[in-house]
C-alpha cells in the first residue's frame, strides 16, 4: 500500500483529520470504484475530498459510457476495463448490489493485490462470504454509508474482517475524513445501523414533506416552507451534536407550561409518531436481516 498510516482513533469529523499530522498521505493512493451509482459515486467523492487525486479513482461501471459519465460528474477517471482499474490499486471499492458481490469477488479475486483493501458498500453481504471468496489473507472492510456523505454530512459505520491490519483500518477512516462521521461497529450491529443512519435519510425526508405541506397548508409559500423546515431541521440536529445535551433536555428548555411547543407535542404523542419512528427503523433492521440471511 503506498499510504503510511501509524493510529486508530475514535470517531472522526473532517476537523480532526485535517489536524491529524499522522493522517496518512493519501495523494498517491490508487482507487478503484466498481459500480459508481448512488452509493459509489459520493464514496469516490469522499476520497476525492479527502486528497486522493480524481485521475487515480478509476471508475468501472455496466458500460463504457456509464463508467465514462460518472467518472466525469465525480471528476474521477473512467477505466478502460475492470482489469485496468484493479492493476496496482491499493483500495477496491465494492458500489455494485448485494446479489453482484460474491460472482465478482469470484471473478476479480485473482487480479486483487496482496496489499490492498477490498471495501465493500453492500447490505447484507457479510465479511466471512466475502472472505471466503477471495484469496486467504485478503483485506475486507465492510462500509455502511448513507448518501449525505456526498455533502459531508453522512455517516460510515465500519467494520474490518479478520486480515485488516490497524494501518489499514486507519487508511479507511482517512479516507472517510470528509464524509460527516465515522464510526466503527460490529457486523451484529449494522442492522440497528441501517435503521438509525442507512435508511434514515428517506425518514427525515418524510418528515420533512409532511412539515412542509402542512406549512404550505397553513398559507407559506412552498420555497419559504422548505427553507424554514430544513433549516430548523438541521439547527436542532446541530444543537444535539454541539450542546451534547439529550434531545430530551433541548425539547424541555423550549416547552413553556401550557405553551404552543407542549400541545404540538401531545398531538405528537396522541398520533403515536414515536411509535411509529421506532415501527419504522425496526422495520428496516428487520429487512437488512433478512437480506443477511440472518
Ligand atoms: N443507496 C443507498 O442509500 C445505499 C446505502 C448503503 C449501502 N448501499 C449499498 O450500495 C450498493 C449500491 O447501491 P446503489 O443504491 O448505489 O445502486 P445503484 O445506484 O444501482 O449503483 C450500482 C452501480 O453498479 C454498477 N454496476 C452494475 N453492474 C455492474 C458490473 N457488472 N460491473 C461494474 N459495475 C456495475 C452500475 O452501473 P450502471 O449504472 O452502468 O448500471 C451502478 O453504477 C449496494 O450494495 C447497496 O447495498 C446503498
Amino acid at each position: 500500500m503506498n499510504a503510511s498510516a501509524t493510529s486508530a482513533s475514535s470517531p472522526s469529523t473532517p476537523a480532526d483529520a485535517s489536524q491529524d499530522a499522522d493522517a496518512p498521505d493519501l495523494s498517491s493512493l490508487r482507487v478503484a470504484v466498481i459500480g459508481a451509482g448512488n452509493m459509489g459515486g459520493p464514496v469516490a467523492t469522499c476520497m476525492i475530498r479527502a486528497g486522493v487525486p480524481g485521475e487515480q479513482v478509476l471508475i468501472v461501471n455496466s458500460t463504457p459510457e456509464s463508467s465514462q459519465r460518472a467518472a466525469d460528474d465525480l471528476g474521477a477517471r473512467a477505466a478502460d476495463s475492470r482489469e485496468e482499474a484493479l492493476a496496482g490499486a491499493d483500495v477496491i471499492v465494492l458500489g455494485v448490489k448485494p446479489y453482484q458481490i460474491i460472482d465478482l469477488l469470484g471473478e476479480v479475486g485473482d487480479a486483487v493485490g496482496q496489499d490492498a483493501v477490498v471495501l465493500s458498500l453492500a447490505a447484507g453481504v457479510t465479511l466471512e462470504a466475502m472472505e471466503n471468496a477471495l484469496p486467504n489473507g485478503t483485506a475486507v472492510v465492510r462500509a455502511m454509508p448513507n448518501t449525505p456523505i456526498g455533502i459531508g454530512e453522512g455517516v460510515v459505520a465500519l467494520m474490518s474482517g479478520s486480515s485488516v491490519s490497524a494501518e489499514q483500518e486507519t487508511l479507511v477512516r482517512a479516507l472517510f475524513a470528509e464524509a460527516g462521521a465515522v464510526e466503527e461497529i460490529t457486523e451484529a450491529q449494522v442492522h440497528a445501523v441501517i435503521g438509525a443512519a442507512g435508511s434514515a435519510p428517506a425518514f427525515a425526508y418524510y418528515a420533512m414533506e409532511a412539515m412542509i405541506e402542512e406549512a404550505v397548508r397553513q398559507g407559506l409559500k412552498r420555497p419559504v416552507a422548505t427553507r424554514l423546515v430544513a433549516q430548523t431541521l438541521r439547527g436542532a440536529a446541530t444543537m444535539v451534536l454541539e450542546t451534547g445535551e439529550h434531545p430530551a433536555v433541548l425539547r424541555s428548555n423550549v416547552s413553556s407550561p401550557g405553551g404552543t411547543t407542549v400541545q404540538g407535542i401531545a398531538a405528537l404523542d396522541r398520533e403515536g409518531v414515536r411509535t411509529g419512528l421506532a415501527a419504522a427503523m425496526e422495520a428496516a433492521a428487520r429487512s437488512s436481516k433478512e437480506l443477511s440471511g440472518e
